[in-house]
């Protein structure tokens, strides 16, 4: 059954998004097809999530925004944390995926609820003491708009975390060149220059290189980072 759904996975990965419409009609267009195996095929592509997770340390109480959320995976990583929090919103532009993430916010119906809106521009009713990213800011054309408008709704001294795939400066310009080349069919964009804004526009508290397996690449191990850094008061 997963080799069966995984071959439908890759075929969409190897078709990429179609062209055409706005950015919302294309992530929809891409993922309505993937969207019911999504996490079975992102839990083995996706890595670090789990440990940018754990790096949020946040009391109880606390608002938490996952910009570009998706399915709302990330949210079963909080465990037993996730109901101590005020309020968690999972902020994604696709509704396909953001149908899975509502059918696992009702799990938690007091704290979580998931909203369809443009993360460069949207913005929670109040500010929050965390925003985090996983795996969305390289899918954002407009990224630094959607880190300033993160910034926005973050008070001051509050979390922003992130996990993404990554292009480090130690890095041969033959093997940048692939991994840009292999995304950005998928409409994912490596950009070098992620790390050096967020740790421009933010204290940091953790900041880790890493590499990790990708399914069916035997061989290959793809750069990505995490990063969990505090918005400066004042
Ligand atoms: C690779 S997925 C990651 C999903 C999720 N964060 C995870 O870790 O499984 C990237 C997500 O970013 C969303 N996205 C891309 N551009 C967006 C935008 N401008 N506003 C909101 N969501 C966006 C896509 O719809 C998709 O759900």
């Amino acid at each position: 059954m997963t080799l069966i759904a995984d071959a439908r996975t890759l075929l969409h990965l190897a078709r990429g998004p179609a062209a055409g419409g706005s950015h919302a009609d294309r992530l929809q267009r891409f993922y309505q097809p993937q969207a019911a195996h999504y996490d079975s095929f992102r839990d083995r592509l996706l890595h670090g999530r789990e440990d940018l997770i754990n790096q949020l340390v946040l009391p109880p109480g606390s608002t938490v925004v996952e910009l570009g959320g998706g399915t709302g995976r990330n949210l079963e990583y909080f465990g037993s944390r996730l109901l101590s929090f005020g309020r968690v919103e999972v902020v994604d532009l696709c509704p396909a995926l953001l149908e899975r993430a509502r059918e696992r916010c009702a799990r938690w119906p007091a704290v979580a609820v998931a909203v369809e809106a443009d993360v460069t521009t949207y913005r929670p009713a109040q500010p929050v003491d965390c925003a985090y990213f996983s795996y969305a800011l390289t899918m954002i054309p407009d990224w630094r708009a959607a880190l300033d408008n993160a910034l926005g709704m973050l008070r001051p001294g509050g979390l922003l975390g992130m996990v993404d795939f990554h292009a480090p400066s130690r890095q041969s310009s033959l093997e940048r060149g692939f991994w840009r080349r292999w995304f950005r069919h998928d409409g994912v964009f490596i950009d070098p220059q992620h790390l050096p804004y967020l740790l421009r526009r933010t204290e940091p508290l953790s900041c880790q290189e890493r590499r990790a397996r990708v399914p069916y690449l035997p061989g290959l191990r793809v750069p990505y980072y995490l990063y969990v850094g505090r918005k400066p008061a004042g």
